[in-house]
């Protein structure tokens, strides 16, 4: 039966219904459509000529680019397993919107470890966990020499880690709770590994497969990858901005997460020392460009101090990275 215009709606009813107008004019409702509007697909991608070009190059250039692409392959997977307490969060948060565009996120996570799967079985020839694990180079614990930084893992030790607290918040916490876990969740995963971390291993790997010319699809990849990291990131920051913005006092669980996982972050990338005439300047600087960006992204101030470690020429110890 039609319902005539003015008459009262039962809110159980209104209730069922989560898109406004102002929702689909947002920023992260945009995002999701854009996600769409830039799906690729690994099948469309041919490995033929990085077959041919893992054949070519030598055993040093081998261990250097494999001891890279296993840590990806590692991290990516390791992303798509915990983005979930930010999707229940969102939900719990009444985030229509967010729930949404976190539906492309975690099946773009999920594409960047298939990438990584399927490069390697092409390529290398290795897709057993036991095949891959070989090349994964386990280092001791990472030691900063003048002792002043801990080295900690970031992917299997803080993700977790606050991904089980902004579960526990979502569960039985109150929204200033839900909302205080997002914070820090979205700070150590879209702020911290997507947003600094990792950001100059993608250009490393670029730099390197330009440097040989040699692996285009590999390259190809990276930057198809990066393209969706981009909204991952500007998506996570603007969460928190908005958050931040409702009680100033959710900024601090940024400074913390940074602060605990620093020496993480003023370390060089080992893959800067492993491939021969990088220029190393250049990554280091690259993170602080992409740390100032996430501060003013979630218009919050930058830790100086951090900036001015991460630029000091003194403190060069090497930190292994998994991308996400
Ligand atoms: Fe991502
Ligand atoms: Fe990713």
């Amino acid at each position: 039966m039609a319902t005539t215009v003015g008459q009262p709606v039962d809110p159980n009813v209104v209730r069922k219904f989560h898109f406004t107008r102002e929702m689909i004019e947002g920023p992260v409702y945009r995002k999701y459509e854009k996600a769409l509007r830039k799906m690729w697909s690994v099948e469309d991608l041919d490995f033929t000529q990085d077959a041919r070009d893992w054949k070519r190059i030598n055993d040093e250039q081998k261990r250097g680019l494999l001891g890279v692409t296993v840590r990806f392959l590692a991290g990516e997977q390791n992303v798509t397993d915990e983005l979930v307490p930010m999707l229940a969060a969102s939900h719990a948060l009444n985030r229509f919107d967010w729930t949404v565009y976190l539906s492309t996120f975690l099946m773009e996570e999920a594409k960047h470890a298939e990438f990584f799967m399927r490069w390697h079985d092409r390529v290398v020839g290795v897709l057993e966990p036991e095949e891959v694990a070989q090349h994964f180079l386990v280092r001791g614990k990472t030691i900063d020499p003048s002792g002043r930084f801990e080295v900690r893992d970031v992917l299997h030790e803080a993700l977790p880690y606050y991904g089980r607290r902004l579960m526990e918040a979502t569960m039985g916490g109150t929204e200033a709770e839900i909302e205080r876990a997002f914070v820090a969740f979205s700070a150590a995963y879209n702020a911290f590994v997507e947003g600094v971390l990792t950001m100059p291993s993608y250009e490393i790997v670029i730099d390197t497969t330009n440097g040989w010319n040699a692996f285009p699809v590999l390259r190809q990849g990276f930057r198809l990858i990066l393209m969706d990291e981009g909204r991952h990131i500007t998506f996570g920051t603007y969460a928190c901005r908005l958050l931040i913005e409702k009680d100033p006092s959710y900024e601090d669980e940024v400074h913390r997460v940074f602060n605990a996982y620093r020496g993480n972050i003023v370390g060089l990338v080992e893959y800067q020392k492993a491939v021969p005439g990088l220029d190393l300047n250049k990554y280091q600087t690259m993170k602080v460009r992409h740390y100032r960006n996430r501060c003013r992204e979630m218009r919050i101030t930058p830790d100086e101090t951090l900036i001015e470690q991460i630029l000091d020429p003194s403190i060069d110890f090497v930190v292994g990275v998994e991308a996400g």
